[in-house]
């Protein structure tokens, strides 16, 4: 593993071995490295990358809760650890704000065509902004060919596809399936916040979204968000943000009686004070 931690320096290896014909990937992380993480940039691997490129940097623009932003894990140590076997061909990015932003650490103003004002982006005002803005730097500093994100933040990767379009930033944008652990709780960052009996309890999410997509050409679209609103009053552990089901090109809500399209499931669920989101195609 290589650890450049300034950003001409980034900027100059990824130039190099691109001009030597390498195929550069990019995994953009907020650092608490886990096996999702792991599987990310081995995904980025099996995509023809010959180096990838890791960021670890938390962005501060992206929380709109100071808390949230004060308490997300942080574990360097043990991620760059994580990362040493992968040798020379992961190159580490763990830039200072201020390297990243400049002076002004600061969101753009984005026009994504209503995809960040839904769901995430209705419970999360600015966030997508954040994400946005981090996303537009960090492309700028280390330009690679092709940039990997978790479909577990589904809206976001949709987002970033746009973010891309409006900048033409010159990067194919590449989403990878989701990692889970044998008891289908999706893999994040945020679980190694949760108690043990949250931890216990958080795979419930999974078995409701694979219950829903088992109902879902019998029950109506109303039927089914009823029954899962219902199926997280009843829990003692699990509190239900939202449950949405929506087309997932468009993210715009899916309505009874319009089940032709690609639609997708989501869902956002607090674990006491943690804030844990899933997703599932339904088609
Ligand atoms: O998904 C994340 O971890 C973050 O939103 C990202 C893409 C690294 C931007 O900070």
């Amino acid at each position: 593993m290589k650890g450049y931690f300034k950003r001409l320096e980034i900027s100059r290896a990824v130039a190099n071995l691109r001009k030597s014909g390498k195929i550069v990937g990019f995994v953009p992380t907020m650092g608490a490295l886990h096996a999702g993480h792991i599987s990310l940039i081995d995904f980025a691997f099996s995509h023809q990358c010959d180096t990838v490129v890791v960021s670890i940097f938390v962005n501060p623009t992206q929380f709109n809760n100071k808390e949230d932003l004060e308490h997300y894990p942080r574990t360097l140590e043990k991620d760059l650890a994580i990362l040493k076997p992968y040798g020379e061909k992961v190159i580490v990015f763990t830039p200072e704000p201020e390297e990243v932003y400049g002076e002004e650490v600061k969101s753009k103003v984005y026009d994504f065509e209503g995809l960040d004002k839904v769901m995430e982006g209705a419970f999360r005002p600015g966030h997508f902004e954040g994400v946005g803005t981090v996303l537009s730097h960090l492309f700028e500093i280390v330009k690679p060919d092709k940039a990997f994100f978790g479909e577990k933040d589904f809206q976001q990767l949709q987002i970033i596809k746009k973010l891309v379009a409006i900048e033409q930033i010159p990067v194919e944008i590449i989403g990878a399936p989701i990692n889970r652990n044998e008891d289908g709780l999706a893999q994040s960052s945020r679980n190694v916040r949760l108690t043990p009996e949250h931890t216990e309890a958080a795979p419930f999410i999974y078995k409701i979204l694979k219950q829903v997509r088992e109902d879902f050409n019998e029950k109506s679209i109303d039927q089914l968000k009823q029954w899962v609103e219902e199926a997280f009053a009843a829990h003692e552990l699990l509190k239900l943000e939202y449950f949405e089901i929506a087309d997932q090109n468009t993210l715009k809500p899916a309505k009874n009686g319009s089940k032709s399209g690609d639609f997708r499931a989501f869902i956002a669920v607090f674990a006491g004070d943690i804030r844990l989101i899933d997703t599932l195609s339904l088609t």
